[in-house]
């Protein structure tokens, strides 16, 4: 920036004084804002005497953008900045504009002389834009005889003239503070003018104005600055005096869009720092985002406002918490209204509500804390129970029972639950009883999905009783033959353990054999046929079950009928899982009196041939009708193997038989059947056959004897079913025939 007087008077002005309300003005700037923050770069001044000098403009090497740099020169006793010879007045970095001062033009007639200061004013730069603000600056004449105009330019070269008129015939008709054309004249200015010269038009050629009026004065002024009085029509103090006027500055010659593309040359160097267009013409400057202030042209300028930080003005009244670029405003706790308004914040004043709203708080918390309390006791009854109910599940081998039935993945064995059972047997009700027994009742139960089933609950109860229970459950658990009785289940959360049977609905066959009617009613056919069953089961258990299942207690009354007279083997209360080191296995087994294998009592030893000789003993009973123990009979008669033994022995088998042969077809089956028991009950159990041997000569048996009557004769069927088992008999379980 630069200007050129074309008269020397200058200097010999400035010292004049400073009593015109012009040049009072012309004194005042800007107020610097309290900035805490850089606006300069580091180690460069960032003011000049009272002015504050943000980059760009700077002053000395490294200090400044090129085409904004100030010098800091001595006047009067104090340092002002100037640019080339314009002194600056302020800078806004924010608005993009400056204050500088403008020489003012004049004309006038001293001692008889015309004395002529006017000339040119110009903003060139090849970096930035500079433009004389077209808004703010007005041009400005004043005298009673005056005309005046100005030549601008802009940029691109248009040139305008703009002028101004001013009179008046005395001073009386002057006003202060208006400035409408009486002694002066103010008129805009086009955009974007860098330059302009002032002419004046009129040569003061009215003696009578001249004598109270000796200068034309014509000068581009900020408008707000210039307050127009009468005094500087009758004055020449104003000659070679300045007046501020607005230079507006923008960055490049584009827009923010285009600018941004080249960040070599792009100016908003600092985060949080936004482009705007500038509003005076081409070019753009750089602002701070909002929530942050301070310098956008610096490399990290911008830094967050703490809003909260300014006691005497903070937006916030209430809880401020400053947050980057931004705070966070709210009422304390307990108060409430609007936090950005002073005094807007105040306690809670509704008591009633807030005592309602904490009575509500109380009362919800102590019905959560019964709920709570409540909860618990629940839960810790529940566990209590459950601990019982695991208790007895344990006893009962509860656990050992469930990893089993989990490893063969028995699917069809239920755990029953104590109510389940109660519910099937209507609370264990006496009309259910099947049977009842030394150590055990059976009861008939239906359950839920209508299945009629036999529940056999322990007497107790000793462990001992518990223990075989247990063992009775895990044995048939494994076993799935057509002709063991079915254990569907079992109930182990109970002081006493129950078994879930299938129901077998016609009794056993010791009732068979020894009921009202002889067994001679029953045919051949049929007895062999039970007994090959009950020898396939015993079979099954011995070879086809893993680990072998020794029964321990084969009996009539453990053999239990269907409704079609199969055999069912039941009651394994006894029974053992074969050990795999035989001579390991001494056990007491309380087989029954004339059943049991006579080696076992002499060796303690069990074995799949102590079921083959207690087998032999059921067949004998089959073809003979006598009990195994038959009290009646004399001393040496008492036991019927040895009986049947004596007498086969001394071919007395027709005495043994009684009226049991029907005709001599049948009496050679029989021999033959009393050979196969006699194998049986052989002494050493090495000489009696395996049990799978016994049912395949049974099956044998049953094959020679087809007889066209035995398969379908009404009448015998109709003898097994008058003769068929009162269910009410305890033995039919097999709870405690031995
Ligand atoms: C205008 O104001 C100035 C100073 O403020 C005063 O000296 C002058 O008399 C005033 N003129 C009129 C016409 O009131």
């Amino acid at each position: 920036m630069d200007h050129k007087r074309n008269h020397p008077m200058e200097e010999s002005i400035l010292g004049a004084s400073l009593s015109l309300q012009l040049l009072l003005l012309m004194m005042m700037t800007l107020p610097p804002t309290a900035e805490s923050y850089a606006m300069e770069r580091p180690g460069c001044n960032d003011t000049c005497g009272d002015v504050p000098i943000p980059y760009p403009f700077g002053i000395g090497p490294g200090c400044f953008m090129d085409g904004f740099e100030l010098n800091c020169t001595m006047i009067n006793g104090t340092y002002r900045p100037f640019s080339d010879d314009v002194e600056v007045l302020d800078i806004s970095l924010l608005l993009g504009r400056g204050r500088i001062n403008n020489p003012v033009s004049s004309q006038c007639y001293i001692d008889g002389t015309y004395v002529l200061d006017h000339g040119w004013f110009g903003l060139d730069t090849p970096y930035g834009q500079y433009r004389f603000s077209h808004l703010l600056n007005k041009f400005t004449t004043i005298g009673c005889d005056t005309v005046a105009y100005i030549k601008v330019e802009n940029k691109v070269n248009d040139k305008y003239r703009i002028g101004c008129v001013s009179g008046c015939y005395n001073v009386e008709s002057l006003t202060n503070e208006s400035c409408s054309g009486i002694g002066c004249c103010q008129t805009a200015i086009p955009k974007e003018i860098n330059y302009y010269e002032v002419w004046f038009e009129n040569n003061l050629t009215s003696s009578d104005v001249r004598n109270f009026s000796p200068c034309s004065y014509a000068f581009l002024v900020e408008a707000d600055r210039f307050n127009f009085s009468t005094n500087y029509v009758t004055t020449t103090e104003l000659f070679g005096k300045q007046v501020p006027v607005v230079v507006e500055f923008a960055f490049g010659n584009g827009t923010c869009e285009t600018a941004r593309l080249d960040t070599t040359t792009y100016v908003c160097v600092s985060d949080n720092s936004e482009c705007v267009d500038s509003l005076s013409g081409p070019g753009y400057l750089c602002n701070c985002s909002k929530g942050y202030q301070g310098n956008p042209y610096l490399v990290g300028g911008c830094e967050d406002i703490n809003e909260c930080a300014d006691k005497d003005n903070n937006p916030c009244s209430g809880n401020c918490d400053n947050r980057p670029g931004g705070f966070l405003c709210s009422c304390p706790p307990g108060e409430h209204g609007n936090p950005y308004l002073n005094g807007t914040c105040s306690p809670d004043q509704n008591n009633f509500q807030a005592a309602l709203i904490l009575a509500i708080g109380i009362s919800v918390g102590v019905v959560v804390l019964v709920l709570f309390i409540f909860g618990i006791y629940i839960t810790r009854e529940r566990r209590k129970l459950n601990q019982v109910k695991e208790k007895y599940f344990r006893q009962h081998g509860g656990w050992l029972l469930y990893e089993e039935m989990r490893s063969k993945q028995h699917l069809a064995f239920k755990i029953f639950s104590k109510e389940e059972l109660e519910e099937a047997t209507n609370n264990f009700d006496d009309n259910k009883i099947l049977g009842q027994g030394g150590n055990g009742t059976v009861y008939k139960g239906t359950l839920k999905d209508n299945r009629i089933v036999a529940i056999k609950r322990s007497k107790v109860i000793n462990e001992s009783q518990t223990k075989e229970f247990g063992k009775e459950m895990l044995i048939l658990s494994q076993i799935n033959h057509k002709n063991v009785v079915k254990l569907l289940g079992c109930c182990l959360e109970v002081e006493v353990p129950m078994l879930v049977y299938e129901f077998v609905p016609n009794g056993t066959l010791f009732q068979l054999i020894h009921g009202k009617d002889n067994i001679s009613h029953v045919s051949l056919e049929t007895r062999l046929r039970i007994a090959h069953e009950s020898a396939e089961a015993l079979a099954y258990l011995h070879s086809s079950a893993s680990p072998p299942i020794i029964h321990g207690d084969v009996k009539p009354s453990n053999i239990l009928l269907d409704e079609h007279y199969m055999a069912k083997v039941s009651d394994f209360g006894a029974s053992m899982l074969a050990p795999i080191d035989e001579t390991q296995f001494v056990t007491l087994v309380q087989g029954t009196c004339g059943y049991l294998d006579p080696e076992y009592l002499q060796t303690s030893m069990l074995t799949d041939k102590s079921d083959v000789y207690s087998f032999g003993v059921v067949m004998l009973e089959l073809i003979t009708g006598k009990k195994a123990f038959c009290f009646t009979a004399p001393d040496e008669e008492r036991s019927l193997s040895s009986n049947f033994m004596s007498a086969m022995k001394e071919n007395r088998l027709h005495e043994i038989l009684h009226n049991q042969i029907v005709n001599d077809e049948e009496i050679e089956l029989i021999k033959e059947v009393a050979e196969l028991a006699m194998a049986c009950l052989s002494i050493r159990g090495e000489e009696r056959p395996t049990m799978k041997e016994v049912a395949e000569e049974l099956d044998r048996l049953r094959k020679l004897n087809h007889h066209p009557w035995a398969h379908h004769n009404p009448e015998e069927t109709k003898c097994l079913l008058q003769g068929s088992p009162n269910y009410d008999d305890p033995d039919y379980y097999s709870l405690d025939g031995r």
